[in-house]
């Protein structure tokens, strides 16, 4: 039988050129959207109902592949979100919003699919973290916490699992041409004139510009392809433009301090 991939935010950007490619492939795909009917395209993938932020909608959609296919063995964690704002701007509530999407999501889903998996003895789940979980990138200081948040479960998570035959990784992209600017939080103090306002919405443009030009996603539904014929997959796998890439090795090679001095002349800070 072809494999079984469930895709979470298989509805938009990275999501839907993974499900897109592993179909192409001839897995069977399974892509979710909270609400799959706004999707007007044609899609070469079965698209569920399910929102990470429901554990009844997770359980449920979860239920359903397992109704019509028996097993799940790719979970790729892709939903997530962006928020702009400065650390002292982000409010409570928006900055749980973030976490409960991008990190309670990701435990949510693994929650309930290990189970099939490790009644399987196989499974492989991949993590879609982002480059920006290694590193505070300034106005996005929440996202980058919930980043690094995945990053370091998705290493005690692959240790763990390794005894019950599963495997698991962390994809960091960086910057790619999705629909993440419109989709993205802008704390409300923004709106309301805060001392930060005019950088968050100057920083805000310029990423936004830069996601307009930057990589196509189906780079990364063919590394997701190629990571599922791997036997022992790495930890981590950055993607995207060669600097961003970089990015990583340099601020281990010169450290925190130097490291923070580059980030404050890409982003034009004094
Ligand atoms: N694009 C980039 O440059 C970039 C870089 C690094 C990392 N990433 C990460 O890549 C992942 C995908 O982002 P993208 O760029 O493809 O953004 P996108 O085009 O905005 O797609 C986001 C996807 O997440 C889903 N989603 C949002 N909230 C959800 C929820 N509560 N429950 C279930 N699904 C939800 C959306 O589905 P519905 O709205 O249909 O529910 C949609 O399919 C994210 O984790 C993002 O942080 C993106």
């Amino acid at each position: 039988m072809d494999k079984v991939v469930l895709v979470t935010g298989g509805s938009s950007g990275i999501g839907k050129a993974i499900c897109t490619i592993l179909a192409a492939k001839g897995f069977r795909v399974f892509g979710t959207s909270r609400n799959p009917k706004k999707v007007i395209d044609a899609l070469p993938y079965e698209l569920i109902t399910l929102d990470v932020q429901d554990e009844t909608s997770v359980k449920r959609g979860i239920d359903e592949v397992i109704s019509k296919t028996g097993r799940i063995d790719v979970l790729v964690n892709n939903a997530g979100v962006g928020i702009m704002g400065s650390v002292e701007d982000c409010q409570d509530l928006e900055t749980q919003e973030i976490f409960d999407i991008n990190v309670f999501g990701v435990l949510r889903t693994t929650r309930h699919v290990l189970p099939y998996m490790r009644n399987q003895k196989n499974g492989l789940i991949i993590n879609i973290s982002s480059v920006a979980g290694h590193m505070g990138l300034p106005y996005r200081g929440v996202y980058s916490a919930t980043k690094a948040a995945v990053h370091r479960l998705s290493e005690a998570l692959r240790i763990e699992v390794a005894p019950f035959g599963i495997k698991a990784c962390v994809i960091d992209p960086g910057d790619f041409a999705t629909n993440i600017s419109e989709n993205r939080r802008v704390v409300s103090a923004v709106a309301n004139n805060s001392v930060y306002s005019s950088e968050t919405l100057r920083i805000e443009k310029m990423i936004n510009e830069e996601i307009v030009h930057s990589s196509n996603p189906n780079l990364i539904g063919e590394l997701v392809f190629n990571i599922i014929n791997t036997k022992k997959p790495n930890v981590y796998y950055p993607i995207g433009k060669p600097l961003q890439k970089l990015a990583l090795i340099v601020k281990r090679i010169v450290g925190s301090n130097i490291f923070e001095r580059i980030l404050k002349n890409n982003y034009k800070i004094d």
